[in-house]
């Protein structure tokens, strides 16, 4: 019933350019991959290019991070009306990268989500704890507060429109990936937790994992009970591994 949805989240890399071609090379590849949604974050500057060169596939058109305001002097931000003008159908918010280099926090998450929803962009709200956090036995209790705050500003009614990304700080960029027992432990209990601020709705809630996520890993993640896609970095920027990653079916498990 948890449509499985995979994201490619580029980072700060790829010109327009090289943005264009990968989507040339990617959307062959994954035109036969049925019942799964694929999403495309590239930076803000390809979110054009990438769009146009989307259009008239299946595969959607996501942004890497937003600004909570409508609009207004905040120089260099980009507003979620801007986003839904360029076709974005999601939005990452709260990505590990951008809470610890950036400083964002979890007030500031749950207002960029409501402000997206307004807009009718769904938010891939990120949460994840640190190596230390895990280490002293903290995991939970941080990603619970996390999933708290950051949604504190989404109404009950949206739930439907809302994907959450399970990230391990530690596991982001190392190739260090966490093993699905691991990551399927704190995807059910980001369930329970939805399940009892969000009623049934929050069962729907689809859940991606990210981290390390390659062709070689993804099927044994995806055989989870609770895990619902994938938000993939360093892996979704070659097109072929990309593409692998969409059919995780057809991927060797263990
Ligand atoms: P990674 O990044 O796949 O390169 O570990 C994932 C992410 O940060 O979203």
């Amino acid at each position: 019933m948890r449509r499985p949805i995979l994201t490619a989240n580029w980072k700060m890399q790829k010109i327009t350019a090289e943005a264009e071609a990968f989507v040339r090379t990617l959307l062959p590849l994954v035109k036969s991959a049925s019942g799964v949604e694929v999403v495309i974050a590239p930076p803000f500057t390809a979110l054009e290019r990438v769009g146009a060169a989307l259009r008239g596939s299946e595969v959607a058109l996501a942004a890497q991070n937003v600004n909570a305001e409508e609009e207004g002097a905040f120089t260099g931000e980009i507003a979620p009306r801007m986003l839904a003008d360029l076709g974005c159908g999601y939005a990452i918010v709260g990505h590990s990268e951008r809470r610890t280099l950036y400083g964002e926090t979890n007030q500031d998450v749950a207002a960029k989500a409501a402000a997206l929803l307004h807009h009718r962009i769904r938010p891939i709200v990120c949460v994840g704890e640190s190596l230390q956090e895990r280490e002293s036995d903290r995991t939970f209790a941080l990603i619970s507060s996390q999933i708290d705050e950051s949604l504190s500003a989404l109404p009950r009614e949206r739930a439907a429109d809302l994907v959450v990304a399970y990230e391990p700080i530690w596991a982001i960029g190392t190739g260090r990936t966490a093993t699905p027992e691991m990551a399927q432990e704190v995807h059910a209990m980001i369930r329970e937790q939805l399940r009892g601020r969000f009623g049934e709705a929050g069962a729907g809630i689809r859940i991606q994992y990210g981290g390390s996520v390659k062709p070689e890993n993804v099927r044994d993640l995806m055989d989870q009970a609770d895990i619902d896609g994938a938000l993939v970095g360093g892996a979704s920027l070659d097109p072929e591994s990309f593409a692998k990653i969409v059919h995780f079916d057809q991927q060797g498990g263990t």
